[in-house]
């Protein structure tokens, strides 16, 4: 070990608590129509995997497009913020935030970094590596859901509160001005907001981002009922299940799809779920928001978010915002 300190893992997330929410949502989803579940049931061990491999593919391109933004602008970011503490929601590897990190250890500001994750398992493994790269930092990882413990950041001096990969696309508009609201919320206005959002673009290219032609995206997809299976004991037939991946117009967003390829059921006994599909009936089983740059920006404004600064990729592809919480300063 070469860090001299010891990462602090501190777990807020109740387990059972977790998991009674993720199936009282999920029954709840099934019974809508169309029917639809979180995309919570991608990211099981093996669709973390998936999810690592769908990053490489060429026809993904908002991480590699997030990566030479951050690339090019990580040293301005921290000259801007000058942050002491970076928290970074849902770390999961925590590969891309090493730019920032070190461009804020090269500032020499840079004093506890914060992976904030649903997954324990994942958090302590970044923490770990986290802890060996920075060993002059304090690693403070916090397990939680983004929707419930953001309150109480440990935040040492001004924080850099991250949330890259536009991971936000997968929330809806109303989930989506919440979340901003309960940021705006946890920081004080010596913090900071560094968000990622994939932006508006040609729909066949974000369609084959979607779906790859190496079935690396809908292997992704239909892992999500195998993980039901497992984890909520649904009584469903994962072979009568295809990928879709559609883009829709009028929401600027991908929609990915499990469609019955003929009549099916899924039942959950204990949940209440039981449903009969005809061929052709889907299940939605993830949006993927599309961002303008301008509406977004607004939509931060309106949340409490000044903007600051944003970038984009040489292509136009994907966009990075740093913004502070607004209002009138004390002094
Ligand atoms: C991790 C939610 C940002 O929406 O692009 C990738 C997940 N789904 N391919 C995205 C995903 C299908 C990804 N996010």
């Amino acid at each position: 070990m070469s860090g001299l300190r010891v990462p602090v893992v501190e777990v807020r997330l109740d387990r059972r608590s977790w998991r009674d929410h993720l199936a009282g949502l999920t029954a709840a989803g099934l019974r809508d129509d169309p029917p639809w579940i979180p995309p919570v049931w991608f990211y099981d061990r093996y669709g973390s995997e998936l999810f690592e491999r769908i990053t490489r593919l060429a026809e993904y391109y908002p991480t590699r497009c997030e990566r030479s933004i951050l690339a090019a602008h990580a040293g301005r970011i921290a000259e801007v913020t000058g942050a002491e503490t970076l928290v970074e929601l849902g770390s999961g590897t925590s590969e891309k935030t090493t730019l920032l990190l070190d461009a804020l250890a090269e500032r020499g500001t840079l004093r506890q970094v914060v992976p904030f994750d649903v997954s324990e398992e994942v958090l302590r493994a970044a923490a770990d590596e986290l802890a060996a790269r920075y060993p002059d930092a304090l690693v403070h990882a916090v397990a939680g859901d983004y929707h419930e413990h953001l309150d109480r950041l440990p935040a040492t001096g001004s924080c850099l509160l991250a949330f890259l990969g536009s991971t936000i696309g997968n929330l809806t508009p109303t989930e989506r001005s919440g979340f901003l609201d309960a940021v705006t919320g946890v920081l004080g206005h010596e913090d900071w907001f560094l968000l990622g959002t994939d932006l508006v673009k040609d729909p066949e290219r974000l369609v084959a981002a979607y779906d790859d032609p190496g079935g690396v995206t809908a292997e992704f997809n239909l892992n999500a009922l195998r993980v039901l299976q497992r984890e909520l004991g649904a009584d469903l037939e994962p072979a009568d299940w295809q990928h879709r991946a559609v883009y829709d117009e009028s929401e600027e967003r991908i929609e990915m799809h499990l469609v019955a390829t003929g009549a099916t059921h899924i039942r959950i006994g204990h949940l209440g779920v039981d449903r009969t599909l005809r061929a052709g009936a889907w299940i939605r089983t993830e949006i993927s928001t599309k961002f303008r740059t301008d509406a977004l920006h607004a939509e931060l404004e309106a949340a409490g978010l000044g903007v600051v600064g944003s970038w984009t990729d040489e292509a136009g592809d994907f966009l990075l915002t740093l913004a502070q919480p607004r209002g009138t300063s004390a002094s």
